[in-house]
């Protein structure tokens, strides 16, 4: 049967676009994308000027009709994104660095072009299924088992926030008020955050001291357990790091599955920055036992080039998901045979963007080799600075401090002055970044590590290559002999 909606003229139709005139706004899309693309490595690091005033311009009254698609998408291009920060670009080695592959982005015009719905197995079977299968892979890649299983988020912070809520619901009977989670003063700010819409009292999260290197001090961790349950509190999970933000700092995962053992405490991992080093040998050198873990966060838009807004949880037995997760109204159908799953069975969304789609449609293109191979050059640059920077102080005759070696891709460091204080100190370094910073050619951004203010660089985009670090350091070297 055909139906011919023409017919009807009061119907308006204007935003059913045609193949070909989505493709025409493709086209006009397109000269933008190549120039922006082609530029990366040209484009400034970072640009501020006019923020705000661009901030202000697009503040307008909803139009009562469109306009030429070429003026708004010129628009969009020269005048909105041509302020912030390049975080696409190779200079960016700021945070922790995302990416932003572009075949992702074309995964994602097919994605929200089919529209179809990914949180009911049923309404898009293959679809649906090739998430699963993309979350298999995380799986292999940290060495789960079969029963393992997950699910994608729109980035690391909401996975932590399920990861405890699942901890919780399966390890903590009784009141909320006296559960106790355990992670070290270098976790990222995300795990208490998590636990606050959680319910966790804020007071609750046992934040313990580090060594030397930055990883928890596990020993510090069982006492404080211990007491608390002297106390009458009911501890209930441990979140370790692999990777921290401030140092990338990996913990000793053996010995943290080891305690959670022994303690009977679920044991989270925020891997969302690490994680999938496991693809490299260092990697799995480093974070050992990561499979002992009762949950997983990796962040592909961090360490496997994704665009923003690809986050993940996995769990070593997907059940617990489910037991966290499921709730289903009535209008809902029945969910799909045994060896199938609703996706929103064992997560808190139903309506949602088909995520795994932007995984998968890069790796089938590239293959994981690529993926391995940028990795596993990021933690030779970052050998590379290190012992750049350390050569550095040959020629200087303040004093340039490596904070830490570095685990996994952060250098962390900063200039001592013979005669300061430690707030002069902080100064010296302020201005020292901004020095960095003002060629435009990188953005470095800072931490502060117990109390001292520390200068920080994060390589980890798959566009920044020798070149750039390079680049970097001599941006360092400069503004060593400038402050
Ligand atoms: C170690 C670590 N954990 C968690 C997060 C939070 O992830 P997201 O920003 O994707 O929510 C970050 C963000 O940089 C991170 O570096």
């Amino acid at each position: 049967m055909m139906l011919d909606q023409s017919q009807d003229d009061s119907a308006d139709c204007s935003l059913e676009l045609s193949g070909a005139q989505m493709q025409q706004l493709v086209d006009l899309v397109m000269p933008h994308l190549r120039e922006f693309l082609d530029s990366l490595s040209d484009q400034p690091a970072w640009n501020f000027d006019e923020a705000a005033s661009v901030a202000r311009s697009v503040m307008e009254p909803v139009p009562d009709s469109g306009m030429d698609p070429s003026i708004v998408i010129r628009r969009l291009f020269e005048e909105i994104l041509s302020v912030g920060v390049g975080s696409a670009g190779p200079g960016y080695l700021a945070y922790v660095p995302g990416g932003g592959l572009p075949d992702a982005a074309v995964a994602d015009l097919i994605a929200s072009t089919v529209n179809r719905f990914v949180g009911l197995w049923n309404g898009a079977p293959g679809l649906a299924q090739l998430e699963v299968a993309v979350l298999r892979w995380f799986s292999d890649i940290v060495g789960y088992p079969a029963s393992a299983g997950g699910f994608f988020t729109s980035g690391g912070s909401l996975s932590i926030w399920s990861a405890i809520v699942t901890a919780r619901r399966c390890k903590l009977q009784g009141e909320l008020s006296r559960g106790t989670l355990y992670t070290s003063d270098q976790a990222h700010h995300s795990v208490a955050k998590a636990a606050m819409f959680a319910g966790l009292p804020p007071e609750n999260v046992r934040v313990v001291a580090v060594d030397s290197t930055f990883r928890v001090r596990v020993d510090a961790m069982r006492e404080q357990i211990q007491q608390d349950r002297r106390d009458g509190f009911v501890p209930f999970a441990i979140v370790g790091a692999a990777g921290t933000t401030n140092t990338g700092a990996v913990d000793d995962l053996a010995a943290l599955a080891d305690l959670a053992e022994a303690e009977r405490l679920w044991l989270h991992l925020d891997a969302s920055y690490g994680g999938f080093f496991m693809l490299t040998e260092r990697g799995r050198g480093l974070m050992n036992a990561i499979e002992r873990a009762d949950s997983i966060t990796l962040d592909p838009h961090k360490s496997l080039f994704m665009p923003y807004g690809t986050g993940c949880l996995i769990v070593r037995d997907q059940s617990h998901l489910r037991r966290a997760h499921q709730l289903r109204g009535e209008y809902l159908l029945a969910g799909p045979e045994e060896e199938f799953c609703d996706l929103s069975d064992i997560s808190p969304e139903l309506t949602r963007a088909a995520r795994g789609l932007r995984v998968w449609l890069p790796v089938m293109l590239h293959g994981i080799e690529p993926f391995r191979r940028n990795l596993d050059e990021k933690l030779d640059l970052t050998a590379f600075a290190t012992e750049n920077l350390r050569l550095l102080n040959e020629e200087i005759d303040d004093e340039l401090e490596l904070i830490t070696e570095p685990q996994l891709t952060v250098v962390a460091f900063r200039l001592i002055r013979a005669g300061l204080n430690d707030e002069e100190i902080d100064d010296l370094n302020i201005r020292l970044r901004d020095a960095i910073n003002a060629s435009r050619k990188v953005l470095l951004t800072p931490t502060r590590l117990h109390g001292r203010y520390v200068i920080r660089i994060c390589i980890l985009s798959f566009r920044t290559h020798r070149a750039r670090v390079e680049a970097c350091l001599a941006e360092i070297r400069r503004a060593v002999h400038e402050v």
